[in-house]
């Protein structure tokens, strides 16, 4: 199974993406979670950082490095689920490029769609556990009292705004790529986490058997 989920910010892609990887047994492979990485890690280069702390998006070539890598590590050999990725026309063609020169190709994506102002409440309440990564949210999942919470710095009103805008300005090419090449299925992501997931694996023609 070889998935992409596309979404705005707090679409819930990470949040569903957890599960469906626990499910078929895949890597997630989320491009903000790497980029963040390397941010902490202080190689990832002060442009690009500004260029994410303002909800701009980083260049295409960087973001395709990392996907090739790390689509190949050997966890990925069976699947994979692709959170954030790609995001232009030009990531779609050298993703598909990439997966044919492996002889691979995308099975589904997955477009998770929730109105802007849920988008905004979900996106400036997420907390996440810096040790174990876990996502919460202070309305709708609040965290235990010993977890190590982080704010993201693209979290802030203004700025998931701004993301808003970018992905509206991103997908109006990039949707229309994969309805035309049959892969896209378009998920309504309001409702409980479960509820989504449900229609997550109704998309990809699993049955929900929990
Ligand atoms: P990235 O990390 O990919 O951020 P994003 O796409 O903006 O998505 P988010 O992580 O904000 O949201 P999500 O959909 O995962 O929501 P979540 O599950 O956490 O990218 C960050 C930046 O990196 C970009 O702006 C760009 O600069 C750069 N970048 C990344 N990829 C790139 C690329 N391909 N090209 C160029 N640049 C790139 O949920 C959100 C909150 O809602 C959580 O608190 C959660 O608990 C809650 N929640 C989730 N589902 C529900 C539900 N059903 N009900 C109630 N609450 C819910």
């Amino acid at each position: 199974m070889r998935l992409v989920f596309v979404g705005p910010p707090g679409a819930g892609k990470g949040t569903q993406a957890k599960t469906i990887c626990d499910r078929f047994h895949i890597p997630q492979v989320s491009t903000g979670d790497m980029l963040r990485a390397a941010k902490t890690g202080g190689t990832l280069p002060p442009p690009l950082v500004a260029q994410m702390s303002a909800g701009g998006l980083v260049p295409d070539e960087v973001v395709v490095g990392l996907i090739d890598h790390r689509t190949n590590a050997p966890d990925a050999t069976n699947g994979f689920l692709l959170d954030g990725f790609p995001r232009t026309v030009a990531q779609a063609d050298a993703l598909t490029a990439m997966l044919a020169s492996r002889g691979q190709h995308l099975d589904v994506v997955i477009a998770l769609e929730v109105p802007e102002e849920l988008l905004v409440e979900r996106a400036v309440l997420r907390r996440t556990d810096k040790r174990t990564g876990q996502i919460y949210h202070l309305k709708y999942k609040p965290p235990p009292p010993d977890a190590d919470l982080e704010h993201r710095a693209d979290d802030h009103e203004e700025v998931v705004r701004n993301r808003i805008a970018t992905y509206k300005q991103m997908t109006s090419e990039l949707l229309p790529h994969y309805e035309k090449l049959g892969l896209l299925k378009r998920v309504d992501g309001v409702g409980s986490v479960d509820d989504v997931t449900s229609r997550v694996l109704a998309a990809v023609g699993e049955p929900n058997k929990s």
